[in-house]
């Protein structure tokens, strides 16, 4: 097949582990007959400094019109200080935005050659542990209105979501959860909060059309408390923006490592947004430290859901596992006894594997 992917680096580290999963996308690609085109562009800090902003015209349209979209990590402490209307973390709330890519796929599952690297007690993990969250993307305190007083005294973040935002990205984890455990469990702070009411009984009605689906509701703060007591209850998770956010740092600790989390953010059509769920990780950038599975599990993402090829995603999956078992471990999940990588080893560890 033909396919045209934009590659955004971004900054930090993201430029080093995009470099490993363009060279596993073109391993792929070459081993099964297939024809990416793809393109870099800046993004995020490297596109201020490119263009004066993070995430120019020209760069969304080329975006909007790929098949799908990879990127790294943006931001760091060079932009850290500049006008926040136009921060790097700006340029990738107007990219999610503006492909429409409403529902962020934060899958957490634990390698068994990772178990070492998991917090949790022996004891909770005796349960397999196959969460998938689902996170709202494009809507939620992210993108209410922002305000600061002209005194500076007082300041306020709008948290809105309106009923077609709730639907759409339940209907995507309940289709999930048909195709996974049944099970859907819906996490917000109905209790207090009136966007989280509507937000729950938005998602119950919803409910019925999917009487095969086990819906459950659950606080944010339990749900916060029941990822480290019992994680293998959950198999589908929904919930909102910053609830997403929050939670999936929580279930990438459960997991072993920020490093080894790959995302995939979808919206109406094919087209999607694939990124690891970690950060540019300045202090490490350059130093051919970082870990680049996340990134390249991201690419296995960007495969499976828009370009339909499973069987090659699975490969490269496959061969990620293979190396884990082969006791290849960069520095973020290293422990005694395995061989300690860099960055560029690790991605070429990976190509061998396939
Ligand atoms: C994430 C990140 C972003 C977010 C930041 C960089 C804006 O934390 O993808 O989880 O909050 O969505
Ligand atoms: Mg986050």
């Amino acid at each position: 097949m033909k396919a045209h992917i934009v590659l955004l680096p971004g900054d930090g580290i993201g430029p080093e582990i995009i470099a490993q999963a363009r060279q596993v996308l073109e391993a792929i690609a070459a081993k099964h007959g297939h024809t990416f085109t793809m393109n870099e562009l800046p993004m995020g800090g490297a596109s201020i400094d490119a263009h004066g902003e993070p995430l120019t015209a020209d760069t969304l349209d080329a975006c909007r019109k790929a098949d799908a979209v990879l990127m790294g990590a943006v931001g760091g402490p060079k932009w850290d200080t500049i006008d926040p209307a136009i921060r790097p973390e700006r340029g990738l709330l107007a990219l999610r935005k503006g492909m429409g890519v409403f529902a962020n796929l934060r899958p957490c599952t634990i390698h068994p050659a990772l178990a070492v690297a998991c917090p949790l007690r022996p004891d909770i993990l005796a349960k397999p542990i196959d969460i998938l969250m689902v996170r709202e993307l494009t809507g939620d305190i992210y993108f209410g209105a922002h305000d600061t007083a002209p005194d500076g005294q007082s300041a306020s973040d709008l948290m809105i979501y309106t009923v077609p935002e709730i639907e759409r990205v339940a209907r995507v984890a309940f289709s999930l959860a048909r195709g996974r455990g049944k099970r859907l469990c819906s996490v917000d702070k109905a209790n207090v909060l009136a966007a989280s009411r509507l937000w729950r009984e938005t998602v119950t009605r919803l409910g019925a059309e999917y009487p095969d689906i086990e819906l459950t509701h659950m606080y944010v703060d339990n749900a916060a408390m029941q990822l480290i007591l019992r994680p293998a209850q959950f198999d589908v998770v929904v919930t909102g923006n910053l609830f997403g956010d929050i939670l999936s740092d929580e279930s990438a600790a459960i997991a072993g490592s920020l490093g080894m989390m790959p995302s995939a953010s979808l919206g109406d059509g094919k087209a999607g947004l694939y990124e690891p769920i970690h950060g540019s990780a300045p202090d490490i950038a350059g130093r051919d430290l970082a870990n680049p599975l996340g990134m390249i599990l991201s690419a296995a993402l960007l495969l499976r859901h828009s370009l339909g090829l499973e069987g090659e995603a699975a490969q490269i999956e496959a061969a990620v596992s293979g190396v884990l078992n082969s006791g290849y471990r960069t520095g973020d999940i290293f422990s005694d006894g395995c061989q300690k990588v860099g960055c560029g080893e690790m991605g070429r560890l990976v190509i061998q594997a396939l």
